[in-house]
């Protein structure tokens, strides 16, 4: 085999608080190229409303964080994690600042310190934002500072295909030297050869029909993981937000849990609360009883929707603490500070992923994956409110100084040489309507079958069907030319796939997963998380 150049010592595929975070690290050991699929302000990370969990004032303390995140994730979280990556929680904030951020801050006392929000499933006040943009803040400020740095190139519109692998003989993984990379204008394959891989992809919301997630989130990085027979875990476990808008012209907006931590009421069509019977902490309860709750009551009484109601509160500070969600449902004619806001639950938030280490290790040689793409044993079967942001940090941040080391470990090493991207005899797609309904299907029959509440006989109906498509999608993705609806297509069925197996081996009602037809938790039997490897 001869030899090959490296095009980047780093090559991170996503541009989100995860890759950016890594990035920005990495750019200290070696050369970057972070890839955005579509322009590089559009990640999971840049709607983020509610802020960033971190053990910040000093009533809180490590201990009540750990134990706030053990609680939500039901019995399924991995101690060790939980623990490394709240006590990095502080360091990281502070380095966020640092990179830029401007967290909201507040007179308190007469100093100026930073202002915690609360949201469910914390027993205190440690989630640091910036107003209701906390997203959008955080991805100006990396934003900048990857842009300007020598380092780091950021290609936008640039979509990872698939992942160059070399398989030496008797390894039990393959190892990784970057990927091969769709460039949406030219409509070009290329590939990027590159010591050191992080997947940093985000979510996959868009496998469900509906979510607050933004169209990025297809799930790339997981399936692009399997597929290089990376492990993947605790794919059943979707949290679903319980309180997206509910408005026609709406798409996927979120309303932030934080609401509810400054004490908005979940009522039914005729004003009633009706949270109180379902948990003693009622709105505060974790996502996943909100969200079952709200399901339940929709399905009693026929609703489209229920209402969420901050309107006692004053309205000055209703418009300073949430100025993004009062416009937003201003311009849709619905005026919080005097009438409650429509609501219903939506696809949200992936707990599982590709297994890694609390170094961003995947099984697979120099592939790294970090935030919402990877599984840290974090979250267990329920992630607790704006631990994601938390975790994607701590881990981006984390993952640069072991991928430092495995860059200074290929050096001297004989690079593949990985062939030319083949199109074959693909043709162009002109008949888009067989990628449209296979979209469609999948996420309609995902939402209905796979969702809040799930039995053994809709899993039995939605494997089947996923089957069928998946055959179809992988005979149409062979004989077109490639472009990113087809590779999102394709992904997007392995990710059912995974999620549908997942659920269908848990025979428990556990955290996000609940299975009318085993609807006890069993820790007899799973207490342990669900690992699918090809
Ligand atoms: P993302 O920010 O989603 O970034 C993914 C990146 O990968 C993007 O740049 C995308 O273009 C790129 N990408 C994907 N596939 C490919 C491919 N094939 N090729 C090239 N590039 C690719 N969490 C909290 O902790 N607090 C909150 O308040 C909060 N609020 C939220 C509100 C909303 C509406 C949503 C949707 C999520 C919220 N979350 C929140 C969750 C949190 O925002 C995400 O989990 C987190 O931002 C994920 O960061 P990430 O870096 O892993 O991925
Ligand atoms: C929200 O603001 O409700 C989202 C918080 C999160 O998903 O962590």
């Amino acid at each position: 085999m001869s030899t090959s150049a490296l095009d980047c010592d780093f090559l991170v595929i996503g541009g989100g608080i995860a890759g950016l975070m890594f990035a920005i690290k990495a750019a200290e050991s070696g050369t970057v190229i972070v890839l955005t699929k579509a322009a590089s302000a559009e990640a999971n990370t840049a709607y983020a409303q509610g802020g960033i969990a971190s053990v910040w004032s000093v009533e809180d303390t490590f201990e009540s964080h750990i134990e706030d995140t053990l609680r939500a994730g039901a019995g399924l979280c991995d101690r060790n994690a939980v623990e490394s990556i709240v006590r990095e929680g502080p360091d990281t904030v502070h380095e966020l600042i640092r990179l830029g951020t401007r967290f909201t801050r507040v007179e308190a006392g007469g100093e100026d310190e930073y202002d915690l929000g609360r949201e469910g499933g914390h027993t205190h006040r440690r989630v640091l934002h910036a107003q209701d943009l906390t997203g959008r803040e955080i991805m100006r400020a990396l934003g900048e500072v990857a842009a300007a740095h020598p380092n780091i190139r950021v290609l936008e519109n640039h979509v990872a295909v698939n992942l160059l692998l070399e398989k030496p003989d008797g390894a039990p993984h393959a190892a990784c030297w970057g990927a091969y990379v769709l460039d949406r204008a030219s409509g070009k394959v290329s590939k990027i050869v590159a010591a050191v891989t992080m997947l940093a992809t985000g979510g996959a919301g868009k496998v469900y029909l509906y979510t607050t997630n933004p169209d990025i989130a297809s799930g790339d990085g997981v399936a692009m993981a399997y597929r290089a027979g990376a492990p993947v875990g605790n794919m059943e476990f979707i949290q679903f937000h319980p309180t997206c808008l509910y408005h026609p012209a709406a798409k996927s907006f979120l309303i932030s849990e934080a609401l509810r931590g400054e004490g908005a009421i979940l009522r039914l069509p005729d004003g009633t609360p009706f949270m109180k019977k379902y948990h003693p902490d009622a709105e505060l309860a974790p996502r996943d009883v909100v969200a079952r709750a709200i399901d339940a009551e929709m399905k009693r009484l026929g609703l489209d929707f229920v209402y969420l109601d901050l309107s006692h509160r004053e309205a000055d500070f209703i418009r300073n603490r949430f100025p993004n969600i009062f416009k937003r449902c201003l311009s849709y004619g619905i005026d919080m500070t005097v009438q409650p806001i429509p609501v219903v639950p939506a696809a949200h938030y992936m707990c599982g992923g590709v297994v890694t280490d609390l170094h961003a290790r995947t099984a697979i040689a120099r592939l790294y994956a970090a935030g919402e793409v990877a599984m840290t044993g974090l979250h267990g079967a329920n992630r607790l409110a704006s631990n994601s942001l938390l975790e994607a940090a701590v881990m981006g941040r984390r993952a640069a100084s072991s991928a430092a080391e495995a860059l200074i470990a290929t050096r001297g090493q004989r690079i593949p040489e990985f062939p030319e991207w083949d199109p074959g005899r693909a043709i162009r797609s002109e008949e888009r309507v067989l990628i449209t309904q296979s979209w469609d299907e999948i996420r309609r029959l995902m939402w209905n079958y796979v969702g809040i509440v799930r039995s053994d006989r809709r899993l039995a109906r939605a494997a089947r069907r996923l089957e069928l498509l998946k055959e179809e999608i992988h005979s149409y993705y062979w004989d077109h030319l490639l472009d990113s609806d087809l590779i999102e297509l394709r992904n997007l069925v392995t990710v059912a796939e995974l999620i549908v197996r997942s659920a269908t081996i848990r025979k428990e009602s556990r955290g996000l997963h609940y299975n009318i037809d085993h609807p006890e938790r069993d820790d007899a039997n799973w207490l342990r998380p669900t690992i699918i490897a090809k």
